[in-house]
């Protein structure tokens, strides 16, 4: 099928080349000529595993290019719009000027019998009213609402073998011209087995506003468990096992520590909780401020607990953060907890060196402030702290026996519980996780 890709961030960049592997011929097309020119010589402009070679698997078949021009889009069967929907500056709702300037502008080169399909994360009800844009331009073409629901950093392999697709067609038609459509888009995974919904407009809509409000709660669940845990001198990760281990809770998402950041999970309950109040349902998502505030308290936790092992005070001590972006294997440093502590900390009068494999380019265009060195060793080197935030492989296999050489005071936090207490404090460490004795 002819495809085009509205949009080429971490959602269409890795989608163009996912629907350009399935068979299909894929033109992604973006406002920033940098983004472009990047994608064309088959670099990702940002960090996400298999990405790169993904795109010049690809590429080389001449079936996937980039471009600026709207143009382009015409005569594409589907066009799948793919722009961000941030956090509206100084606001909790969502900033859908992306969206609609992508619509707007992708609206008269949709032709009869074509199908605009929506996978950004929007409130409920943006649906119907683009539907209508595009029907103003071409009454003959179609809209669908198709949730994505990929990981950064897993975001190759989430999109070619999703756990589910859902549609959102007008009235969840079965028979409505953009389920064929849809389906044979995504021919190749349904045929292996992945399941497929449709729905109207709206529950479509909702489906990953709660998917990751649940994912947050759950997060946010286990991180006031880690509270408690710490006033009682209990274990969070053995709780998190032990309740983990009955299947209708699961242990996925039950990581306590610093909580959640990222691109999506906080905007998208901070925007959730905006739409519901306008739709007049806000009580409904009240428990979601609590689930925002959990995990904003964590990060001054973090704070608090250096300064403890600090012995009171933050003045001048040398800290080290491991870790900069929101998760291990992305670049991305938006609403980083890490960054979002490595900041504080300083503000209160530490030395703070924040070291990252991939993100300090990011970190730094974000927080000019504070210092960084890409180089691990030289990063640990004289710290009276050393503060493990993003728990990225290489940090996960530091040697306890090595490192103390290279400290002033060998003093560790770990804010992503991953580290193994006995090991590192048999190597004469203090050891301080969160919400575990
Ligand atoms: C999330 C959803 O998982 C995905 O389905 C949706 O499409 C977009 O939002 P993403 O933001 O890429 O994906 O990251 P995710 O893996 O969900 O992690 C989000 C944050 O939660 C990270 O900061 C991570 O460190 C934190 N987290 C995750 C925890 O603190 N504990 C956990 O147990 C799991």
């Amino acid at each position: 099928m002819k495809i085009s890709v509205i949009g080429c961030g971490y959602l269409g960049a890795v989608h163009a080349a996912c629907m350009a592997k399935l068979g299909h011929e894929v033109v992604g097309i973006d406002v920033d000529p940098h983004k472009v020119a990047e994608l064309s010589a088959a670099r990702a402009p940002f960090f996400e595993p298999g990405l790169e070679e993904l795109l010049s698997e690809v590429q080389a078949t001449g079936r996937l290019t980039f471009t600026t021009d709207m143009a382009a889009a015409a005569g594409s069967e589907v066009h799948f719009i793919c722009v961000g929907t941030p956090q509206k500056k100084g606001e909790k709702a969502a900033d859908l000027s992306y969206v609609d300037a992508a619509t707007n502008a992708l609206a008269p080169y949709v032709g009869a019998g074509e199908l605009v399909v929506g996978k950004s994360t929007v409130p409920v009800g943006t649906a119907e009213r683009l539907a209508e844009l595009i029907q103003e331009h071409q009454p003959e073409a179609h809209l669908a609402w198709n949730p994505e629901f990929l990981r950064e950093g897993h975001a190759v392999k989430d999109t070619l073998t999703p756990d589910r697709f859902v549609y959102g067609v007008p009235g969840a038609a079965e028979d409505h011209p953009a389920v064929e459509l849809l389906d044979e888009v995504y021919a190749t995974p349904l045929s292996s087995g992945t399941p497929r919904l449709v729905a109207d407009y709206a529950t479509a809509e909702l489906v990953k506003s709660a998917a990751n409000s649940f994912l947050a709660t759950k997060i946010s669940f286990i991180n006031a468990m880690s509270e408690v845990c710490d006033a009682a001198g209990a274990d969070v990760t053995l709780l998190a096992d032990a309740i983990g281990m009955d299947d209708r809770i699961g242990r996925k998402f039950l990581n306590a520590g610093i909580g959640f950041g990222g691109g999506c999970l906080p905007k998208d309950i901070r925007s959730f909780m905006a739409r519901a109040g306008e739709l007049g349902a806000d009580q409904a998502l009240t428990f979601l401020r609590e689930v925002d505030d959990i995990n904003m308290r964590r990060r001054t936790r973090m704070v608090e607990l250096t300064r403890e092992i600090c012995n009171g005070t933050l003045l001048g001590q040398r800290i080290t953060v491991l870790g900069a972006a929101f998760k291990p294997n992305s670049d991305d440093v938006r609403d980083s907890p890490a960054l979002s502590i490595a900041a504080q900390l300083q503000l209160q009068g530490a030395v703070v060196t924040v070291t990252d494999p991939q993100s300090l380019s990011n970190a730094a265009r974000r927080f000019p402030e504070l210092n960084y060195e890409p180089d691990l060793t030289a990063a640990l080197l004289n710290a009276d702290a050393v503060l493990l935030l993003t728990e990225w492989q290489q940090y996960l296999e530091l040697d306890p026996h090595t490192v103390i050489s290279q400290v002033r005071s060998p003093r560790i936090l770990d804010g992503r519980n991953v580290l193994e207490p006995s090991k590192w404090r048999a190597a004469g460490w203090t050891y301080r996780g969160m919400g575990r004795p």
